[in-house]
Parts: C-alpha cells; structure tokens; sequence
C-alpha cells in the first residue's frame, strides 16, 4: 500500500532549466526510487527570492520548463507529487513553529549559506545578509517535515540543511511531542558534477553548465571547450586522469566501465587525442540525452497535460500538508476548533 510505504521529498529551485549536475545529484535517483517510495518534488519557488528577487517573473516560466525537465527524466506523475511551495499555505505555516527552534548563531554557522552568501558578496556572520536568507533553512526544513519525509535525496551541497532539518524535528518532537519522523539525506554516487571548466560544481550562474534540453550542437559545443590536461601539448603525450573533466563525465554517465578503464589507460600512456575523446564523450552524452529530450518534446505539445499535473500535484500536497499541521497544532496546542464551535 502506497501510504506505507516510506516517504521521499526533495526539490530544486527554478531558477532556469535542469542540467546534467541536477540529474546525477538527485533526478536519477528520484526517478529510480519512486516506484520504492511515496515521492514528493517541490519546485522551491521562495528559495528564488533568496538571492535573485529581480527574476521573480521569470520563475512562472522556468516551472514549467523544470516540469517538463522531470518528466523527460521519467518522473512519472502517477507515482510522483509534483509541486509548487508557494501554493502550500501549510509551509509557511509550519516556518513559523520552527523558526522559534532554532538560534541565529546557528544559522550563521551553516556553511552553504556561507558559500552562497559569499557569491553575492554578503557575510552570514555579519548583518547585512537577510532574515529570509540567513532562515533559508528552516524553511527548507517544512519543506521536508511537511511532508514527513524519511528521506532527501540529494547533492552534499544540501548536506546541512537536512543536519538542520533533523536537529529542527528533534527539538520540536521534544518539545511538544514526537510528530516527525528524522530525515537522512541519501547522496548520490555521483554527488557533485563539475562545470565544463573544471572550476566550481555545475550550475546556472556560473555558465559552466550543460542542460537537458541542449541541443546536439550545443552539447557538442560545451564538450569541444571542456578542460581537459593543461600539462599535455600533444595526442602523443602521456596525459593525466585527476582533474580532467571528460573523464569526470565518463564516469558519471558511460555506463562501459570496461571501455572507460580501457580509454583512461589509453590517455595515460599518450595513446588517444583530446578530440577523439571528446568525441566519444559526445556519443556518450547525446546516448544518455535523446530518449529524455524525445519525451520531453512530446510533452512540451502538451501544456494542458503540464498545467494539470502541476494543479493535481499542488492538490496533493495541500491534503497533506494539513494533515500533518493539524498534528502540529495538536501538539502545540494551537487547535481552536473547540474554541470555535458553539456549545
Ligand atoms: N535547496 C535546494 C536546492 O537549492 C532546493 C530545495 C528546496 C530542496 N527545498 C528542498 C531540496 C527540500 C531538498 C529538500 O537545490
């Protein structure tokens, strides 16, 4: 029975379309696991606001292409619940219990805050990062609690926030009594894909990333610039494995083991070119890319379907959502509905 089973919960940030980072770090898992488990997707449309307020219009758009980024992956609605944080009044409610949880030294101490904070240039250790930015967390932890999740897969960027999270559900289950289960974070094998430059994790912001949705000259483009071994002048060269994206990518994605060992071993002892390489790494990607892409497309005809599957999914997670805050409100003692109703 679906209801028994454990319940995995985990999301992005629709701050564009998903790339291959996204998929090795948490969509192959997701898609792997929602037949094992009851699975939620939140599209974390607040988490926008923490550090690009002036793209709020743009998010409408990227939900979309995100949504149909899940279901070229193989996100399956009738498995899955898809959905929309703004649109769950009860996440914004739970925020608040939580918030009184947790200290502001706490929060400052989070590294990913940290890192990200530094990106635009602000210090969480100092005041001139915001109350929403600096609480980011908590409210990533109603996330996951809301939906009493077991478990986040999900990239080790994320890795203190579901810390967070678990110290969250302890001292609230403490506090006024045990209603959330402790999440794990379950790391994928291949829990950070560098950018094609080798520099830094994959990601939008930093143009380093390759998309889903590239096309076949766009993929060919990013693989053709990749970096590679600096030290190496020629083909014939003896070159290096450590730090040289291609293979990175190889190993997240070509599933030959064999040819891979047998293509590192070549490259070690100068037997094959950077071009040649690549150019398998291109099969390899457009392999792994076209079937996602060929759904993809088909469901972009679709808005109707896309629109429903949003719609039906933020349903969803309101149900639940107020089933869980009503054993909030019990616990805490917040439930008024006696108050309410005539004697
Ligand atoms: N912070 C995550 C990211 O930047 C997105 C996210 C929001 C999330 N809520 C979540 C991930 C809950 C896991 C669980 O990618």
């Amino acid at each position: 029975m679906k209801n028994q089973r454990e319940t995995i919960l985990t999301g992005d940030r629709p701050t564009g379309k998903l790339h291959l980072g996204h998929y090795v770090g948490s969509l192959k898992n997701r898609v792997a696991l929602q037949d094992v488990y009851n699975t939620f997707i939140i599209i974390a449309d607040f988490q926008v606001l923490i550090d690009h307020l002036e793209d709020s219009h743009k998010v409408k758009t990227n939900i979309k292409e995100i949504t149909l980024d899940y279901l070229g992956a193989g996100i399956d609605p009738a498995q899955t619940t898809i959905f929309i944080q703004s649109v769950v009044p009860q996440l914004a409610e739970l925020t608040v219990y939580l918030s009184m949880l947790v200290t502001v030294s706490r929060l400052r101490r989070n590294p990913t805050v940290k890192s990200e904070a530094q990106r635009i240039g602000v210090d969480s250790e100092q005041d001139n990062i915001t109350y929403g930015f600096l609480g980011y967390p908590v409210s990533q932890a109603a996330d996951i609690l809301l939906f009493r999740a077991h478990c986040v897969p999900a990239g080790e960027d994320q890795r203190p926030h579901i810390e967070q999270t678990r110290e969250l559900a302890n001292r609230f289950n403490k506090v006024f009594g045990k209603v959330f289960p402790l999440p794990e974070l379950l790391i994928s094998e291949t829990p950070r894909l560098p950018g094609i430059f080798g520099e830094g994790k994959m990601s939008k912001s930093l143009g380093n990333a390759i998309y889903l949705s590239d096309s076949a000259e766009e993929v060919r483009r990013k693989v053709m610039s990749m970096y590679t071994d600096p030290t190496r002048k020629h083909a014939s060269d003896p070159g290096h494995i450590e730090g040289n994206v291609v293979f990175t990518y190889l190993d997240a994605f070509d599933s030959d083991f064999e040819r891979v060992a047998d293509l590192k071993n070549k490259y070690q002892v100068g037997g094959i070119g950077d071009i040649e390489l690549k150019n398998h790494l291109f099969e390899v990607l457009m392999n792994f890319l076209r079937p996602m892409q060929k759904r993809r497309n088909e469901f972009e005809k679709h808005p109707d379907y896309i629109q429903q599957v949003l719609k039906d999914g933020c349903a969803r997670a309101v149900e639940i959502g107020e089933e869980t805050m009503k054993l909030v409100r019990k616990a805490v003692g917040y439930n008024y509905a006696d108050l309410f109703s005539a004697k």
